[in-house]
């Protein structure tokens, strides 16, 4: 059987961009595109033909077992419900074995050892930008090559990492690689709408990446979606609002606390700051005590507090001074995210979050924070970041709370 016949008999039409990649002979095949651009079903039905002859082994491999179930399922429902093959399907790992012998095994990279062993006729890496550069090196590489397996990576980029190597591989002429890239808006079955939708709630750096499959980095300003005209006002906690903190300790470096309330349109307001170095914790407490009275002289209720994690003798110290916290979700890159998308314009034309202005060490901290040089590891480099740490503290534990959205993405 050839592939187009294979295709025909599923009743699978691949859209132009899908038929590009189908139509190559290469034995190693990369393919970077947009979300729901089509690239698991792509994947999947491309290696159909090598489970369908004979006693063959296949590997879908992604960085947990979750992100190869897509591929997993395109290739047991084509089994069932188009070729009437009933596999036996086994847990753990999940496997298929076709009655003539041809097998489907996922494997999470979590556990590296469970890539070593056997040989394999072919390979597909999901989400591969996710994946670690020595999890295919050391561990999947080998694997084909005593019997020439091929190999698929349809993936999503993720800045300039190791798969932006891969895919220049296949532009480069190497023998036997051929590497493709494409946008989500090629899959003519994705409404328009729902991109235009995805556009305006990215940023914009976000949104080449995820939609447009482009190998980006993010660089210039941290936060470049805030304007002073857009987002600064002067504030007023709204009536019986609950007020939250996020604390970023500090010494020599300044200890900085963020006041906020979601209001009632769902928009996060920052309403005071506290901003102050070379002050031991007691004193930060009273102060913290005294502008949480003044809140509460106006009607409104303390939440939580969320602090660094990582000032575990810190928060104690503040415990035992009567301002209790929890720890805070550090992660940088997704929580700059959950920042971004909040300064982005929401419908209605206001952000989905205001700062007053008397907070001006946040302000001045928000116009000054780059991203560092290093394109391969983008990290934020010069800038103070005391009170945007705070910010990014309170915008995620609050993120559920406030009109926004689940990003996509994984950092
Ligand atoms: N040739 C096609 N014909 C019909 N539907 C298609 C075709 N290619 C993709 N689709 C549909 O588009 C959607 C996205 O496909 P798929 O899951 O393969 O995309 P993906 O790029 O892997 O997405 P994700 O970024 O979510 O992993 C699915 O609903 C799929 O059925
Ligand atoms: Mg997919």
């Amino acid at each position: 059987m050839t592939r187009a016949e294979l295709f025909e008999l599923l009743r699978y039409f691949p859209h132009a961009a899908q038929l590009t990649f189908h139509d190559s002979d290469a034995r190693f095949k990369v393919l970077i595109a947009g979300a729901r651009f089509g690239k698991s079903l792509a994947a999947a039905r491309e290696t159909l033909l090598e489970l369908l002859s004979g006693t063959t082994r296949g590997w879908l491999v992604g960085p947990t077992y979750a992100l190869t179930m897509p591929e997993f399922r395109y290739i047991r429902d084509d089994l069932y419900a188009r070729l009437h093959a009933e596999p036996a399907e086994r847990a753990d790992p999940p496997r298929l074995v076709a009655p003539w012998g041809g097998q489907v095994i996922a494997l999470s990279a979590q556990q590296p050892e469970s890539l070593l062993g056997r040989e394999i006729d072919w390979l597909i890496l999901c989400e591969a930008a996710n994946l670690k550069r020595d999890a295919f090196e050391r561990f999947l590489r080998a694997r084909l090559s005593t019997r020439s397996g091929r190999l698929v990576v349809p993936t999503t980029p993720r800045g300039h990492n190791w798969i932006e190597q891969l895919y220049e591989r296949g532009r480069d002429d190497e023998p036997g690689w051929e590497s493709f890239r494409h946008a989500t808006w090629e899959n003519p079955n994705i409404p328009a709408s729902e991109i235009e939708s995805a556009r305006r709630s990215l940023p914009q750096d976000t949104f080449a990446e995820q939609y447009g499959g482009e190998f980006t980095s993010p660089a210039g300003r941290v936060y470049r979606e805030f304007r002073r005209e857009l987002h600064v006002g002067k504030l007023q906690a709204p009536p019986g609002a609950l007020v939250y903190k996020a604390i970023d300790f500090g010494y020599a470096a300044p200890f900085a606390c963020l006041w906020g309330a979601p209001d009632a349109d769902g928009r996060l307001l920052i309403l005071h700051e506290h901003y102050q170095a070379r002050q031991g914790i007691d004193q930060h407490a009273e102060v913290i005590r005294a502008v949480d009275d003044s809140f509460v002289a106006l009607g409104c209720r303390i939440g939580p507090a969320f602090a660094d994690p990582a000032g575990a003798l810190e928060r104690k110290l503040l415990a035992d001074a009567g301002v209790r916290t929890l720890k805070a979700d550090n992660r940088l890159r997704g929580g700059i995210e959950v920042v971004r998308r909040l300064l982005l314009p929401r419908t209605d034309g206001t952000p989905g979050l205001l700062i007053d202005a008397g907070c001006v060490n946040l302000l001045r901290e928000l116009e000054c924070y780059l991203w560092g040089e290093d394109v391969a590891r983008p990290a934020p480099g010069p800038g103070d970041d005391h009170a945007l740490d705070a910010l990014r503290y309170l915008c995620v534990a609050l993120a559920r709370k406030v009109d926004w959205q689940n990003p996509g993405t994984l950092w």
